[in-house]
């Protein structure tokens, strides 16, 4: 029986983020459309000199804060904002990180399930190696277009998860109920730097994919609603969540339905915050739960991870003895609170100021270099990464 699980979870999101409500003026919206009817208080906003590897390696960086880099066997990085379509981001992250040359580097597709296969490789390989660890990697840029249903639920982020055979945070099930299905709820094809989404049907889907799991997890444990402590989430927007929430509060006690409640609100605190991250969305629901410090050790809890297109996995976790040491709830609220607001024609001019897609040279606007790690801009069709200063 495999005891694996996560030992560290890092984070990393960009300097700037929009305010809902100003985006609402902007847009003739009420401003509670966004900040009740989705949920979304803020979003960040990425500069073009913040992409998905500069964010993947400072969320790795901050995983990886008094690890021994020469224990990592493999970087596995969950992405759908992928900067090449034959490199894996993670070969760049390794560079950046400055890890020695003997480990394996690999993306994985699937929208916001690509962690979740990460952090399942993962797992899976430190359990048959118990002294190796593995990082796997959510990390993305949400983009939808100016003036779109899906501006409100965009952002930038990633997280990291050093994965181990004896984790200090938690210890990772082996009750995973997973299902795929073809369905066109989202989607971006190569030539488009934004999502194609069929909004509400993609709500319909991601919901039918809960249900269709939560039913066959229930058959096959034998637990319900009165055996976890919490509920998590992808959380592309606070309300998509608390909808399928909804299905378990009905099946529990009403005490336990208090708690799963108010333990949502907790693990929607950050992502209300900094918006979707796609692939990391699930695990920044989790890194916000546990740093509210809200749950006692030995508590299991339920992770939903949804990826459109379409794929889903339902599966549960346990915490260890004294996890919350292993945590950086300062760090990660400053990484937040530090973030510099701008306006609706900041982001604007910014969301319109991408990589060209043609071999010309580009430099990013160097006013908005900020972070550990950046992308300077592209020479000879190379891009330049860099250390910060
Ligand atoms: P919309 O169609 O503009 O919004 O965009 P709406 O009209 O459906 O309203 C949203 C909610 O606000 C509704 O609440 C309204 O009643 C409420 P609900 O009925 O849903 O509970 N509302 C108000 N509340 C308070 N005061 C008001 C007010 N007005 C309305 N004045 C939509 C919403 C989600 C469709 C859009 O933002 C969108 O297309 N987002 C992107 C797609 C998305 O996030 N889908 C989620 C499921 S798919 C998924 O999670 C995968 C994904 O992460 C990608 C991946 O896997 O890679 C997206």
């Amino acid at each position: 029986m495999s005891e694996a699980g996560i030992d560290r979870i890092g984070f990393a999101t960009t300097s700037l983020f929009l305010d809902m409500r100003d985006l609402a003026k902007s847009r003739g919206v009420d401003p509670e459309k966004y900040t009740v009817g989705i949920g979304q208080a803020e979003q960040s906003v990425a500069p073009s000199s913040q992409d998905s590897v500069t964010l993947a390696a400072a969320a790795a960086r901050d995983a990886m804060k008094g690890e021994d880099p020469g224990e990592v066997d493999m970087i596995l990085m969950g992405t759908e904002s992928g900067v090449d379509a034959s490199r894996a981001g993670a070969v760049y992250v390794k560079e950046l990180l400055g890890l020695p040359d003997r480990v394996r580097c690999v993306e994985l597709k699937q929208a916001c399930y690509g962690a979740t296969a990460a952090l399942s490789w993962a797992l899976d390989y430190v359990s048959m190696r118990p002294r190796r660890k593995v990082l796997a990697i959510g990390s993305d840029i949400a983009r939808y277009g100016l003036n779109t249903p899906g501006e409100a639920t965009q952002g930038a982020g990633a997280v990291a998860l050093l994965c181990s055979a004896d984790p200090k945070i938690l210890k990772v099930e082996e009750d995973r109920e997973f299902l795929t299905a073809l369905a066109a709820d989202f989607w971006r094809p190569t030539y488009s730097d934004c999502a194609i989404v069929d909004g509400h049907y993609s709500t319909e889907v991601y919901l039918e994919f809960f249900s269709r799991l939560w039913k066959r997890y229930k058959e096959e444990t034998g637990r319900g609603a009165q055996d976890f402590e919490a509920f998590l989430f992808h959380l592309p927007f606070a309300k998509m969540g608390l909808k399928a929430l909804r299905e378990v509060l009905k099946e529990a006690d009403p005490d336990r339905a208090e708690k799963l409640r108010s333990r949502f609100e907790a693990s929607a605190a950050y992502g209300r915050r900094v918006g979707n991250i796609y692939s990391g969305s699930l695990y920044l629901s989790l890194l916000s739960l546990l740093e509210s410090s809200l749950l006692e050790a030995g508590s299991r809890i339920a992770l939903f991870s949804y990826g459109s297109g379409a794929e889903a996995e339902l599966f549960s976790a346990t915490l260890q003895e004294g996890y919350s040491s292993f945590l950086a709830p300062e760090r990660h609220l400053a990484a937040i609170n530090g973030r510099r607001k701008v306006g609706v024609g900041e982001y604007e001019h910014l969301f319109s100021d991408f990589l060209p897609s043609s071999p010309q040279d580009y430099s990013c606007d160097e006013r908005y270099f900020a972070g550990p790690f950046r992308l300077a801009g592209v020479k000879g069709q190379k891009r330049q990464y860099e250390a910060g200063m």
